[in-house]
């Protein structure tokens, strides 16, 4: 088996293709594995990984633990609100409090963008960005890159359009890059006060109008709203927003096509999807939630074996 060209998974940014073709090649025997009856296996059983929450999740917590555990690490959870961060624990020496615990890697979930970055320049040990404010979420690009390519066999070549608040979305952003240099097309819809600018120079296209996007697509990944990042009013009501750039199972049909429907979650149910298409056969949110486990199991299980050289 090869390795990766990096000591830490920081950003989708710092990755080869040839890393992201490594991910799912091991993520593909790691799903193998956690389908059998006993979904465990020995391989990291001399390493201890800490989780450090600072922002809320379920889905990127839970995967991340149940991955390190189907691994055989040992695993510490920290949650920022019942912590000494609380009376004023910098991050450096909260990490480095937990590193004389004898901890190899460090899962990190931050509202700062970099705060991953930052944080590999100071401490020793193997650091994960678990989502970095609007920054980068690199295992969600990931494991959406796996969906597609376990759906429609390859993500080359494929149509992908983001639909929903690009600015603030570090999903939308580490989803670029990894389409990009997978050799996908892309193309962001959305509020255009939700379009960073300049967002073409990353290579992906805007389309303003979501029929018109969606009848492009083999893809489309629907975002959602991050009201807790929206500092002003970037539309004006939900309900407009919704008519303009939410999917409903009578839009879909009319398109005479069968595209998939991705969400990172969580869902705002009737808002940017309505029921009826996230529970339909067309979306694929809970593979994509599935294949989190087996596409962290990788991450961890390579990045792991650097530490052990
Ligand atoms: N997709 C995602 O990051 O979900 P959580 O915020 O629940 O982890």
């Amino acid at each position: 088996m090869g390795e990766l060209s990096v000591n830490h998974l920081l950003g989708i940014k710092y990755l080869k293709e040839s890393d992201i073709q490594l991910i799912f090649e091991t993520a593909d025997h790691f799903k193998e594995v956690i389908n059998r009856s006993i979904k465990k296996v020995p391989s990291l059983r001399d390493i201890t990984i800490a989780n450090i929450f600072f922002e809320n999740s379920t889905r990127t917590k839970l995967s991340f633990e149940l991955a390190e555990k189907r691994l055989s690490a040992d695993v510490l959870n920290f949650s920022a609100s019942q912590s000494s961060v609380k009376k004023g624990e910098t991050l450096i020496d909260t990490v480095n409090n937990i590193l004389s615990m004898k901890v190899d890697m460090v899962v990190m979930r931050h509202p700062n963008p970099g705060a991953g970055i930052f944080l590999s320049k100071h401490v020793k040990a193997s650091i994960v960005n678990a989502g970095d404010g609007a920054h980068e979420h690199p295992t969600q690009a990931l494991l959406d890159s796996y969906s597609i390519r376990e759906k429609l066999g390859d993500v080359a070549g494929k149509n992908v359009v983001i639909v929903g608040d690009i600015l603030h979305s570090r999903v939308a952003l580490s989803n670029i890059f990894a389409l990009k240099l997978q050799g996908a097309n892309v193309k962001v819809c959305g509020p255009k006060t939700l379009i960073p600018k300049h967002i073409e120079s990353l290579g992906v296209q805007v389309e303003m109008n979501l029929r018109k996007a969606l009848e492009w697509c083999d893809v489309a990944n629907m975002l959602r709203i991050q009201n807790e990042r929206l500092d002003i009013s970037y539309f004006p009501t939900t309900r407009e927003y919704t008519q303009q750039f939410g999917v409903n199972k009578n839009l879909l049909d009319s398109l005479g096509k069968e595209i998939v429907i991705m969400h990172p979650g969580p869902i705002n149910r009737g808002v940017e999807i309505t029921s009826d298409v996230a529970d339909s056969k067309q979306s694929i949110i809970l593979n994509q939630v599935e294949n989190g486990v087996a596409i962290r199991m990788a991450v961890i299980y390579l990045l792991a074996s650097k530490i052990k050289q």
